[in-house]
């Protein structure tokens, strides 16, 4: 993996470049979209690749490990043959997916023995598991096994869980450099910052992350109800500290307000269920704030889904019909809804990127976070 930095903003953090990986190169920033099970849900691979031009797709450890299996994958040549997405992949490690799926779940040093979501049956996720499966899908960028902390989290909590995911980074990165790629690509391991709301706890964290000295580095733990405020403190103490010259990923991040506020402090990477899970529940986001389509006050709103975009459903199709197709539980509301969102959420990073680059970005994030907080 290679990143190079195109462009830095004079009056923010904001910077734009290029991942390449062996799948193709991602301009940064950028928003991948979420395809927990090997799909993004409701959206084709076709229409991520040609409608809206996604360049990066997230898969969970979590869920393709328990469905299809590692069998399945190993069999079919990983991931990208299995569904059919020859560009860049990249997957979580399952630990978050572990904390926030399964109740019933025991955090040792070991790793973490959690019951499956779909079944029940007993499963354990270790530093080293974490690694070899996510090898075996065959991602081109892959997570290290951590601990997020919930929020809120007492003090010593969250230090002595920073301890614990910082020897569960050793203990990742001795195995991942042990191991080779299976398919003839490559693979690169981003290590996790943690530490929850505590700035010494997050300094601390950044700097052992920084010191593994990998290709890439992600920030968790964030957008886990804490205030917007604080996410944006510890993202601005982290990124102080994390190296310029390397993409930084933070995990799970946001509304399209949280995004740019976030891009501005320097971070390149974001992903995040919050468009197609809110699709499917009815909320449309648009540069002109956010549209909530199951409002009664769309049933007979005959104008275009979205005027100003280039997607065409957006033009395809009126208001009143998606609000129709939504509020029937219709399957095609859901995909509407769904590519209409991702392509919102790509077009505001990329016209961050061109921002970033034609030295117009504080000026313009200022106006669209206004803008983008309305309610339609
Ligand atoms: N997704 C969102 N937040 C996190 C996190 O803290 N850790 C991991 N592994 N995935 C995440």
């Amino acid at each position: 993996m290679k990143f190079n930095l195109t462009a830095q903003d004079k009056f923010s953090k904001a910077r734009a470049g290029e991942v390449t990986t062996d799948h193709g190169v991602i301009q940064t920033p950028i928003f991948m979209p979420v395809g927990t099970a090997g799909t993004v849900k409701a959206v084709h691979q076709r229409e991520l690749k040609e409608d809206i031009k996604a360049q990066i797709i997230l898969g969970n450890t979590y869920h393709l490990y328990l469905r299809p299996g590692l069998h399945t994958l190993e069999q079919a040549g990983g991931l990208h043959k299995f569904n059919g997405w020859d560009k860049p992949i990249l997957t979580d490690s399952g630990g978050y997916q572990v904390y926030s799926l399964t109740d019933v779940r025991k955090i040792k040093e070991e790793g973490v023995t959690f019951r499956s979501h779909i079944d029940g049956s007993k499963h354990l996720f270790t530093p080293e598991s974490a690694m070899d499966i996510q090898r075996i899908i065959g991602a081109d960028i892959i997570m290290a096994f951590d601990e997020c902390t919930p929020y809120p989290c007492d003090y010593q909590y969250a230090r002595k869980s920073i301890e614990m995911t910082h020897r569960w980074l050793k203990r990742c990165c001795d195995r991942f450099d042990s191991t080779e790629p299976k398919y003839g690509y490559s693979q690169t391991l981003f290590p996790i910052v943690q530490g929850s709301v505590y700035k010494d706890l997050r300094e601390k964290s950044a700097e052992v992350i920084a010191s593994f000295d990998r290709e890439g580095n992600a920030i968790g733990g964030l957008s886990v109800g804490e205030p917007a405020e604080e996410m944006y403190a510890m993202t601005e103490v982290v990124c102080n500290i994390l190296p310029q010259q390397k993409p930084r990923y933070l995990m799970g991040v946001g509304t399209p307000v949280n995004i740019l506020e976030n891009i501005a402090l320097g971070i390149d990477m974001f992903d995040c269920v919050m468009p197609t899970r809110n699709a499917r529940n009815g909320m449309l986001f648009t540069r002109n704030g956010i549209i909530n389509i199951r409002n009664e006050k769309w049933k007979n709103d005959f104008s275009a889904i979205d005027a100003e975009s280039d997607l065409w459903v957006d033009t395809a199709h009126t208001k009143a019909y998606l609000r129709h197709l939504i509020t029937s539980g219709e399957i095609l509301g859901a995909q509407i809804a769904s590519l209409h969102n991702l392509h919102f959420y790509l077009w505001l990073v990329n016209q961050a990127r061109e921002k970033i680059i034609s030295g117009e970005f504080y000026s313009w994030k200022e106006s669209m976070v206004k803008q983008l907080a309305q309610r339609l």
